[in-house]
């Protein structure tokens, strides 16, 4: 049973600007799920094209039983999914907090309980409260947009390249902070460039080239696979 079913999706831009060629992404419940490839491969466009943002062509899009296919942003964050972009992912000029409350803005309050879970979670964002989150590192700014995303308790969290940008000694970091969310229940989707490190962590990788799947195992097989390597993970 999946969580998420992307089914032969065709999606792109525009009138016909075709980017997703027939697509197939399982997430299950609970489940870690990486996709890498190459540049331009349209790993954000999946991720974009689940949340509403590009011209739905063809096949659907199913999660926790509900059909998603083509439903703008706005209604889907009702369902239980949560969304963290490659770029432009906090509000540079709201403080920290504020882009807390942000993530909750569908609710009628802001939920106290889940803004302690994410001040515990990630304490440097409850010690800069009051900031201006541009002020803020990548890495910190990456932090509150995934804590933004976790303010409305998502079943399943999709991350765009969340390790992109940082220094190399925060990647690790990141990726565990990661690995708890997962741990305490909320599935992953994430895209990321740093492959290698997300096929280890992740129970089940796709790799996409040219808007098409073009491999899918669990990391570890991915990883040692010969012909992925060679054209994916540079050799
Ligand atoms: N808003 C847009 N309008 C038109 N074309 C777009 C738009 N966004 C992306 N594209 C095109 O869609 C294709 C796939 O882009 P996408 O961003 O999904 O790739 P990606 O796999 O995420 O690449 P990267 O690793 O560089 O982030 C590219 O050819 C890109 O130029
Ligand atoms: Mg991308």
């Amino acid at each position: 049973m999946s969580l998420l079913a992307v089914r032969d999706l065709d999606a792109g831009y525009g009138e016909d600007l075709q980017i997703l060629h027939g697509v197939d992404i399982d997430v299950a419940d609970g489940e870690y799920v990486t996709i890498v490839g190459p540049n331009g491969a349209g790993k954000s466009t999946v991720m974009k094209s689940v949340f509403g943002l590009t011209t739905h062509m063809g096949g659907s899009v199913t999660f926790d039983d509900t059909d998603i296919t083509g439903m703008p942003p706005e209604e889907v964050i009702y369902e239980g999914l949560g969304y963290v972009p490659q770029n432009d992912n906090i509000f540079p000029t709201l403080s920290v907090r504020e882009n807390l409350e942000m993530g909750a803005y569908i609710l009628d309050d802001v939920p106290q309980d889940a803004l302690d879970a994410v001040f515990e979670r990630f304490p440097i964002l409850d010690e800069r409260q009051s900031q201006k989150a541009g002020t803020m590192s990548g890495g910190q700014q990456q932090m509150l947009a995934m804590g933004r995303a976790l303010m409305l308790d998502p079943d399943l969290l999709m991350l765009d390249e969340p390790s992109a940008g940082l220094a190399p000694d925060l990647v690790d970091d990141m990726f565990d902070r990661i690995d708890e969310i997962n741990d305490d229940g909320t599935a992953i989707l994430m895209v990321e460039q740093n492959a290698k490190e997300a096929l280890q962590r992740c129970d089940r990788g796709y790799v996409l080239a040219q808007g098409q799947n073009r491999y899918m195992d669990e990391g570890d097989v991915l990883l040692a696979d010969e012909e992925v390597r060679q054209q994916f993970l540079g050799g």
